[in-house]
């Protein structure tokens, strides 16, 4: 398996990285990333690994797990969705809350960047909610833009497309 780790810049103050910590990011068979997600307690009925096959089944995707200090912290699937031509669509993504705030997200998604250019691709799309708020504050200060909102029942589950150019 590919693996390319990422040179972190920590800006004082904010990250909680210390200077023995190091984020790798490994491209990793489905199951690691569905355990990662089992970890990330906002998903509260997590997608078991049937679930995660269906949704790449067939499609051109990536599947990262971001590690800190070889321990599996976060992960993030992505795949081709014929509803976004040109794009790669950013399914799921989550950090164990122990390893939060040390740039792991921000690692996968520069990798995921990376790749996806080198693939030919010119968009990143995804969908994220108005209860995730983390997310939201990435989206908004890495380059995306809003491009959609998608009312739901509940304000919080209102969802909102985001696309981020990057040919
Ligand atoms: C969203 C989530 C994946 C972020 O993971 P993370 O590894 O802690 O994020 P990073 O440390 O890489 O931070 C990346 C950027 O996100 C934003 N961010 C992350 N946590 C934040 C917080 N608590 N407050 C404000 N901004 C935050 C910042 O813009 C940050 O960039 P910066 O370092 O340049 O300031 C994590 O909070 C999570 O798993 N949340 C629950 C599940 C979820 O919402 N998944 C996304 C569904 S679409």
């Amino acid at each position: 398996m590919p693996v390319r780790v990422w040179e972190f810049e920590s800006p004082p103050g904010y990250k909680q990285l210390t200077l023995m910590e190091r984020i790798t990011i490994v491209e990793s068979p489905i199951e690691d990333a569905v355990a990662v997600n089992r970890t990330v307690t906002e998903f509260e009925s997590p997608y078991n690994t049937v679930h995660f096959n269906q949704r790449i089944f067939g499609k051109p995707h990536l599947i990262l797990v971001g590690q800190v200090n070889e321990v599996s912290a976060g992960y993030l699937v992505s795949y081709e969705d014929r509803h976004y031509p040109s794009s790669f669509y950013v399914w799921m993504a989550g950090v164990n809350s122990k390893f939060r705030k040390k740039g792991v997200l921000k690692a996968m998604m520069q990798y995921q960047e990376n790749w996806a250019k080198e693939k030919g691709y010119k968009k990143l799309v995804l969908k994220t909610r108005n209860s995730r708020r983390e997310m939201l504050s990435y989206l908004i200060a890495h380059g995306y833009n809003f491009v959609e909102v998608i009312p739901k029942e509940k304000i919080e589950d209102t969802e909102i497309l985001a696309e981020k150019i990057i040919e």
